[in-house]
């Protein structure tokens, strides 16, 4: 029964931000296998969309509805959301001092695929039996190789003193070790240079077809569409979607602006 519901459908959703109603009753559906972009000027809450989704607690839902694979997502604890695989690679990732990032990702890692809850401070490996440290290692310095990732970062407390690149690059290193079935990239493109672009991008883009998963990538630029290809693209504006359209939206908007795109929509309909 789940299985034939869509990945994710976000119904009339209102959030508010400190006392401020950001969303005012979006709506998005995304199915497995699809990759959508969301644009909107600064401050419109597409990182406001994404920080609700993964259910933090400075974003306040005050109605409508968010249905992962026909679950309601928003009755769920943070912490279980990501163990059932929704991701959310940061716009402005925090550093976590005191945990190094092979701990971090092992214990999203063993969450994810093993049920364990283990504190990332615990060092002996957890007590799930089907959790392999080893393969685990042998895993992370695959990917961070494939990523084309500095290994010796793996050792490093998580983003303490990661340059920004390198803190987008730990982004997608757990999109790459937590295989989620639905990732929202918020401004990864952003920070990262021409090289680190292209490897993350078309990093991203490769497990998201290996996977078969959801996509939602909010950016200001085009560049990084041109490595991960939206099948779908969505206007915020006034806390709602204004506008769904196929990916020329996102290239309508790269060349004219926003001002352009909401006069001719607001023509339109
Ligand atoms: N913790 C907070 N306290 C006060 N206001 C907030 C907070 N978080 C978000 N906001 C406000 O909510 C609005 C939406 O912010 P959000 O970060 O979702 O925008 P965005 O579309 O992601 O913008 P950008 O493209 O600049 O990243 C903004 O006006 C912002 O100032
Ligand atoms: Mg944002």
């Amino acid at each position: 029964m789940a299985s034939k519901a869509p990945l994710i459908v976000v119904e009339d959703l209102r959030v508010k931000v400190a006392e401020k109603e950001v969303l005012k009753g979006l709506s998005l559906t995304i199915n497995a296998g699809e990759t959508h972009v969301l644009l909107g000027m600064n401050g419109s809450g597409k990182s406001t969309l994404a920080y609700a989704i993964m259910g933090h607690p400075n974003y306040t839902v005050t109605g409508g509805k968010v249905f992962f694979e026909g679950e309601d997502l928003l009755a769920m604890e943070p912490d279980e959301r990501a163990r059932k695989g929704v991701f959310l690679a940061f716009q402005h990732p925090i550093s976590v001092p005191g945990v190094s990032v092979a701990n971090f990702l092992r214990t999203a890692y063993q969450a994810r695929f093993h049920g364990a809850v283990v504190k990332a401070t615990d060092k002996s490996g957890g007590k799930d039996t089907g959790f392999s440290v080893m393969e685990f290692q042998k895993k992370l310095m695959g990917a961070m190789k494939e990523l084309h990732i500095d290994t010796t970062l793996a050792t490093r407390y998580l983003n303490e003193g990661f340059s920004g690149g390198e803190k987008k690059q730990m982004e997608i290193l757990q999109l790459a070790m937590l295989q989620p079935k639905f990732a929202m990239l918020d401004e990864t493109d952003s920070g990262l240079d021409v090289d680190k672009l292209a490897t993350v991008g078309a990093g991203a883009n490769a497990m998201a077809k290996k996977h078969n998963m959801g996509i939602l990538i909010i950016t200001h630029y085009k560049r990084m569409l041109n490595y991960v290809p939206p099948t779908h693209a969505h206007l915020l504006l006034d806390g709602k979607v204004a506008v769904s359209a196929g990916p020329e939206l996102a290239d309508e908007i790269d060349q004219h602006g926003y001002d352009v795109a909401k006069k001719k929509y607001a023509k339109a309909g």
